[in-house]
């Protein structure tokens, strides 16, 4: 029988459920159960996957609300406790004795920070090979004062007494403090433990099978049709482009598009790239349209549109040319399809395509990676033996080099960036720091940002100079929803800043930001 699942393989494997409360660590909670070789996914609080039999376990996330908040948002338990064994963290842990007849109350003060487990019961499954005072992380303003009747205290601390507890009658346990941080630090041994030895998980999930499973699925997806797919050179594409290749070759055709503002000798260099790994791309110089279409436009939002557009036009004309396509491929990710929650409830970041295809072209969509997270894109890239040039390369937005250069967009000043760009970018990847970890694979994202607006005064030998500051960025950060500033080495930023003004003509001043996001953002425009 020919099935139309997309993902039948996933539809048959066991699952974690993550419901989401609007924690800013529901994510990471996420990628923690996959670490353990485990597939789950976030949902929102409400949209409990009822009688889907996959499900072997159920974690419930953090909130920025108190349960006593009118708006607090609330989920029946009886569609999963008793059924499945459930995890509550935090917010989680407080809902579920606050709907057991237990009590939640302001703590005298909020407990904030590291806290150690003074007392637990080590006979315990979720504390199973817990050390004596072992450190948790506590981030909350309520703090539960009593457990319902049929629950007992395993685990707490010198200001929280339940700090951890248990059901007595159902598969249930509950942790105020949050094993899915880093400073909780046997918080991956309790997420084990739940996952791996309370839920049964087969931990199947991994690189290799993702890659088996998937070349096998898109084989009997895509048959002998044609697909195209826009690559950029970022990790995703570029994964997704080789997944596509190992699975279809020549019926896979691919573009890359030049919009004239990517890093230095980066169009050439990823192309080679590619065509070494045997893809068969076409390379799109379409820089002329892009500079023409963006001449005297200083407004950022205006700059953006019309890169968006002019990309989508310059596509959809490649495309056409392929008259035999049926499929469009994406590299979609995990994240950019989780609907997280604000606190007012509503869903603040849904799937967005590139989109903007003819309809005429009758194209399906094909997006074999939106299950898996960036760190697990890599670890595909990596069991398909692709260079580490192209995995470990830093997120690049779109719009490229425009949304790092302020006002209007000139070829010149695209040049000078990419020069300076260019010495922060190779000094990065040559400096090893003491760890040998080269300080470019510590960083999320870095990128130089010509202030093009703004001119000051230098001195050159004799010569007075008038000219333009560079800012450099650097941030970590997990999934660039938050960020923070990364604190580069000194030595680094001086041999960078000292190379920079010596050798690019038009830059007097080297100046390195430091503002976290929120509220700043990663890129300047
Ligand atoms: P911000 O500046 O919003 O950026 O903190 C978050 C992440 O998104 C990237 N970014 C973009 N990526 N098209 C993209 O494909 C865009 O228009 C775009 N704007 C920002 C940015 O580089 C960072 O990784």
């Amino acid at each position: 029988m020919k099935y139309n699942l997309i993902y039948p393989i996933h539809f048959m494997q066991q699952k974690i459920i993550i419901l989401d409360f609007g924690s800013q660590t529901t994510q990471l909670i996420g990628r923690r159960v996959r670490e353990l070789d485990t597939f789950c996914e976030i949902l929102p609080y409400n949209k409990f996957p009822v009688g889907d039999e996959s499900v072997i376990g159920v974690i419930l996330s953090g909130s920025p609300y108190s349960v006593h908040d009118p708006e607090a948002f609330q989920v029946d338990l009886s569609q999963f406790v008793g059924k499945v064994p459930v995890l509550g963290i935090c917010y989680g842990a407080q809902y579920i004795s606050h709907s057991g007849g237990g009590k939640v109350e302001k703590a005298d003060s909020r407990e904030y920070g590291r806290a150690h487990l003074e007392e637990f019961d080590a006979t315990n499954p979720l504390l199973k090979g817990f050390e004596p005072h072992s450190q948790v992380w506590m981030s909350h303003g309520d703090t539960i004062t009593a457990i319902p009747a049929d629950c007992k205290v395993i685990a707490s601390t010198a200001n929280v007494k339940y700090a951890a507890y248990a059901s007595t009658t159902n598969p249930v346990w509950a942790v105020q403090f949050h094993p899915e941080v880093f400073h909780s630090l046997q918080g991956t041994q309790l997420l084990r433990n739940f996952v791996v030895d309370i839920c049964g998980s087969r931990q199947e999930w991994s690189a290799a099978s993702f890659v088996d499973t998937t070349i096998a699925e898109l084989r009997e997806q895509l048959g002998d049709d044609r697909v195209i797919l826009g690559l950029s050179g970022g990790v995703d594409s570029s994964v997704l482009g080789v997944l596509l290749n190992k699975a279809i070759g020549k019926n896979l055709t691919c573009t890359f598009v030049d919009h004239g503002m990517l890093r230095k000798n980066e169009f050439q260099q990823v192309l080679n790239d590619y065509e070494g790994l045997g893809l068969n791309v076409i390379g799109v110089d379409a820089s002329e349209k892009f500079f023409a279409d963006l001449e005297g436009v200083t407004d950022p939002e205006q700059k953006r549109k019309i890169i968006g557009r002019d990309f989508v036009e310059v596509f959809n004309a490649e495309a056409k040319k392929i008259t035999d396509a049926k499929w469009l491929a994406q590299g979609t990710i995990y994240p950019d399809r989780i609907e997280s929650l604000n606190i007012t409830g509503k869903v603040i970041k849904s799937h967005h395509n590139v989109g903007g295809l003819p309809e005429e072209m009758h194209l399906s969509l094909c997006e074999p990676l939106k299950w898996l997270f960036k760190d697990e894109v890599r670890r595909v890239g990596r069991q398909l033996e692709m260079p580490d040039r192209l995995i470990k390369r830093h997120p690049f937005p779109g719009p490229g080099l425009a949304v790092r250069i302020l006002g209007d967009m000139t070829r010149e000043k695209v040049q000078i960036l990419q020069d300076a760009d260019d010495i922060y970018i190779r000094h990065m990847q040559e400096y090893i720091c003491e760890d040998g970890e080269r300080l470019y694979d510590k960083i999320w994202q870095a990128g130089t940002v010509l202030l093009s607006t703004v001119r000051s005064v230098g001195v050159m030998g004799d010569e007075r100079t008038y000219e333009h500051p560079v800012a450099l960025r650097a941030v970590t950060s997990t999934d660039a929803m938050t960020a923070d500033w990364a604190h580069l080495p000194y030595d680094f930023m001086a041999k960078v800043s000292n190379e920079i003004i010596n050798k690019v003509k038009g830059v007097n001043r080297v100046c390195y930001d430091i503002s976290s996001k929120p509220p700043a953002t990663i890129e300047w425009e």
